[in-house]
């Protein structure tokens, strides 16, 4: 094996569209509550498309263990630096949506959504700890984002090992 298999792939790929999605609502969720502008539909479909985000950590890790993973590509210790970026990388695919969900119940955004009035709900997220929790791990997938791609880049620019292709649709044999 010296690829990811072939849903392995597509949920990596998957998972990156919806992140960037989901930050986008996100932010727009933010600002538009500044300007006592959220929506009931901004926090459905934000939590929608963060939910997704869940969904698809939980199958990866089944395609993962049922699948297999091609070996590492070395040991140094960049490598094992890659490995670590990786193991947070999963382990914020569970506690962002997780402190997204507990912010939303936690929160007067769930009396508004089951009351169905959009003026019942919060201008501010004060003494609500996942929303702190959320917006902090928001920041850390950013860097720890950052740091996979320009290792990726590293490795199909300066390394040219041809690492990129076990993240590839694109079968070798
Ligand atoms: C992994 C996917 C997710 C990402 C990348 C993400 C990203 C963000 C960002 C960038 C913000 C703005 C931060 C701020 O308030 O300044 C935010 C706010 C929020 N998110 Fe998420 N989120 C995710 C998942 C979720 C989920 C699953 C839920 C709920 C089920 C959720 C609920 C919320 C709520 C209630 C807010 C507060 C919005 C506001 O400020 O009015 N998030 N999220
Ligand atoms: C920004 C563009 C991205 C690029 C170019 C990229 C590229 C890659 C490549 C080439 C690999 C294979 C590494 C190897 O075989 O050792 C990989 C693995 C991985 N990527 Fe990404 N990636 C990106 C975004 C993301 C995002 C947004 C996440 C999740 C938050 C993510 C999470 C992972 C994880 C967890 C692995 C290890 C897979 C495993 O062993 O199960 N990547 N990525």
């Amino acid at each position: 094996m010296t690829q990811y298999s072939k849903r392995m792939v597509i949920v990596h790929w998957l998972t990156l569209v919806l992140l960037v999605v989901a930050w986008y609502l996100g932010e727009e969720l933010d600002e538009a509550r500044h300007e006592t502008a959220a929506t009931l539909t901004g926090y459905v479909v934000h939590a929608l498309v963060g939910g997704a985000v869940l969904l698809l950590a939980f199958v990866r890790l089944y395609f993962r263990s049922a699948d297999g993973t091609p070996p590492p590509i070395g040991d140094t210790p960049m490598d094992k630096v890659a490995k670590g970026i990786h193991h947070g990388l999963y382990a914020l695919l569970f506690l962002l949506p997780i402190t997204g969900i507990v912010t939303l119940v936690s929160s007067d955004v769930l009396k508004a959504l089951q009351a169905g009035d959009a003026s019942l709900l919060p201008q501010k997220f004060s003494g609500v700890f996942a929303h702190e929790a959320h917006e902090i791990l928001v920041t850390v997938l950013m860097v720890l984002v950052a740091v996979h791609l320009l290792g990726a880049l590293k490795h199909q620019f300066i390394s040219k090992d041809g690492l990129m292709k076990r993240m590839s649709l694109h079968r070798k044999d």
